[in-house]
């Protein structure tokens, strides 16, 4: 797919914006503070209905106007759709051809986009939930029913923690729920499994292509107990170790909840023995991975890159640019840009000026 056409009013320093993007290479630069960030958060806004830097609606509206608004005409095979978002400090409204969408996991069919952040760049040395988040939200997009099983998970595991937080513990109730967090855990962690052996089935391909020589990289994770036949015992055990210990804290202390991933670069921990340079690298390389998991090329996300080469020397940049070529639409940011077949957006002074390069 590609978002052919971007309007925003009134969206964070752009009162009016109209823009015709083109498929392949889209570069917006300018200098720092123009709102080149702005215009790629509004397009990622759409599919998933939030932003990746705020959790405040009143964030993304211009300072002193009541709402916004932000357009897209996305394009699949012959279809063209509009999808508008119209946002006001309470409320958010999504449509798709003027019909309203009403589940998030709509949104990813209608326009799916992955994002590569700068925070994104250290998100080996960052917390758990960060890389649990990635795992989530891309694998929610891709499988409802993991979204299902992890909606369901968050619920029983509330009910779970309200129980324990009770003066007299009703042990009988702590035993259903926790029969059914397993149930659903048994769920969660197959789909994980499987998932980041995909992953891993392309990750070392997208590092080596981008780094220009032959790489091993692959990710880690290790479920809270072993994914195999015998899962549900296991858990069960886990959590009556466990018991004891979460009816004193308070608090569920084992789960899908508390699980973790790590990357490996050829034999080694990125996150305590890569440079920055290399952490930066596997980021996007796993960031972008999704994309090759999909097989029906007419159905592959829309990538949205900001600020992604800063910090990267010359060849690597050039690896990167060559790379994303096979990618059927992106979006990058960049204070400055000599890349040839792209089509540049130049942000001044809230203007922008579009020239092919
Ligand atoms: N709600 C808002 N109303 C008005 N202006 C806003 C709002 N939110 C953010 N801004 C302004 O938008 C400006 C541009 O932000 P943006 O992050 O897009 O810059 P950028 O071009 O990506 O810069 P950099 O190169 O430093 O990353 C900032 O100066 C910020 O103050
Ligand atoms: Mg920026």
């Amino acid at each position: 797919m590609i978002v052919s056409k971007l309007t925003l009013r009134n969206f964070r320093n752009h009162t009016y914006l109209e823009l015709d993007f083109s498929k392949g290479l889209n570069i917006i630069v300018g200098d720092n503070a123009e709102g080149k960030t702005n215009i790629v958060e509004a397009i990622h806004f759409l599919s998933l209905a939030r932003s990746f830097r705020t959790n405040e609606s009143v964030d993304l509206i211009s300072k002193s106007r009541q709402f916004a608004t932000i357009e897209a005409r996305v394009e699949q095979d012959t279809t063209k759709k509009e999808i508008r978002a119209v946002l006001t400090p309470s409320s958010k409204k999504i449509t798709s051809n003027g019909k309203p969408v009403r589940r998030i996991s709509e949104l990813s069919s209608l326009i799916n986009v992955i994002v590569f952040e700068p925070k994104d760049a250290l998100m080996f040395n960052d917390s758990p939930l960060v890389r649990r988040n990635f795992i989530d939200v891309s694998l929610s997009k891709k499988s409802p029913l993991y979204l299902e099983a992890l909606m369901s998970y968050e619920k029983l595991l509330k009910e779970r923690n309200s129980l324990l937080k009770e003066d007299k513990v009703d042990l009988l109730q702590l035993e259903v729920v926790t029969k059914q967090i397993v149930d659903v855990s048994e769920t969660i962690v197959k789909y994980r499994v499987a998932y980041v052996n995909e992953i891993n089935n392309v990750l070392s391909k997208i590092v080596s292509t981008i780094k220009g020589e032959k790489e091993e990289a692959h990710l880690v994770y290790n479920p809270f107990v072993k994914c195999d036949s015998k899962f549900k015992e296991a858990a069960l055990r886990a959590y009556a170790r466990s018991q004891e210990s979460d009816i004193k804290r308070k608090v569920t202390q084992v789960g899908i909840h508390r699980e973790d991933i790590s990357m490996m670069l050829n034999g080694e921990d990125v996150a305590t023995h890569g440079s920055q340079g290399e952490n930066r690298l596997v980021v996007i390389a796993l960031k972008l991975s999704p994309y090759f998991l999909i097989e029906d090329k007419e159905e592959r996300p829309v990538v949205v890159l900001d600020d992604v080469m800063s910090e990267l020397d010359k060849a690597h940049q050039e690896r990167l640019t060559t790379f994303l070529r096979k990618f059927e639409q992106v979006f990058i940011t960049s204070t400055k840009t000599n890349v040839k077949n792209a089509s540049i957006y130049e942000v001044k002074e809230h203007k922008v000026i579009r020239r092919n390069a």
